[in-house]
């Protein structure tokens, strides 16, 4: 089943999670953000761009000598990712209000973008995969974490259950991820199962042009 996802419903469900995202959500997903920033291979004095970057759990995970901007439909989730740059004395880092869907940013503005549980979270996934490839560099790395849906019949009929009740709280379960990579002209240089019962997959793309 299809399940769309709209833009005001996005913002309520993070309008309502915000105070209690980082408790629901840091331990179990801790895993994959490790990987996934490993996978971004930053190097001293590179522009990164994190996508839908929440309330801010991977700020600690960034190296410092790294120039960090960050963006967020969602105002009350990126209030707590600010409070985050306060506590950890992050002046590397610059917190914006944006859709990923059109973002105001210029082309090959970024050296890396990350997406880490994001991409079933947006209203227009393709628009935003096209967006992450447009602002990173010819070259730079594009790394996107989440959930998709999957190869397994059982799993992807619970999926499918879920679907309409995880939608109204702000995510798609049964994101498709090869069509999802073909629309955006992503090709993955490396996948990887990660978290709880590798349920997550990791995925790596060189930004040909
Ligand atoms: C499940 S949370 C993930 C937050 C964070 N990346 C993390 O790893 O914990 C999804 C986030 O995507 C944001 N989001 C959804 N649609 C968006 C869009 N079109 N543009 C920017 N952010 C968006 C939500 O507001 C929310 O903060």
């Amino acid at each position: 089943m299809d399940v769309t996802l709209q833009e005001k419903q996005v913002r309520r469900a993070y309008a309502l999670f915000s105070p209690v995202y980082d408790l629901l959500f840091d331990k179990i997903f801790y895993p994959g953000r490790v990987e996934a920033i490993k996978h971004l291979g930053i190097q001293r004095n590179d522009r990164i761009l994190e996508v839908g970057i929440g309330t801010g759990l991977n700020l600690a995970l960034y190296p410092r000598d790294c120039h960090l901007t960050g963006i967020d439909l969602s105002v009350e989730m990126l209030r707590k990712a600010q409070e985050k740059v306060v506590e950890y004395v992050m002046g590397n880092v610059l917190l914006k209000v944006m859709d990923a869907s059109a973002m105001t940013f210029a082309d090959d503005e970024f050296d890396r973008v990350l997406a880490t549980y994001v991409i079933s979270a947006v209203p227009d996934p393709v628009g935003v995969l096209r967006e992450m490839k447009r602002v990173c560099r010819p070259g730079g790395t594009i790394v996107i974490l989440n959930h998709f849906k999957s190869a397994n019949t059982v799993v992807r009929a619970m999926e499918d259950a879920l679907a309409p009740l995880c939608t109204r709280l702000g995510w798609k379960t049964n994101l498709a991820l090869e069509p999802l990579l073909r629309a955006a002209d992503l090709t993955p240089e490396v996948t990887a199962r990660v978290n709880l019962l590798n349920g997550w997959r990791l995925v790596k793309c060189g930004n040909r042009k």
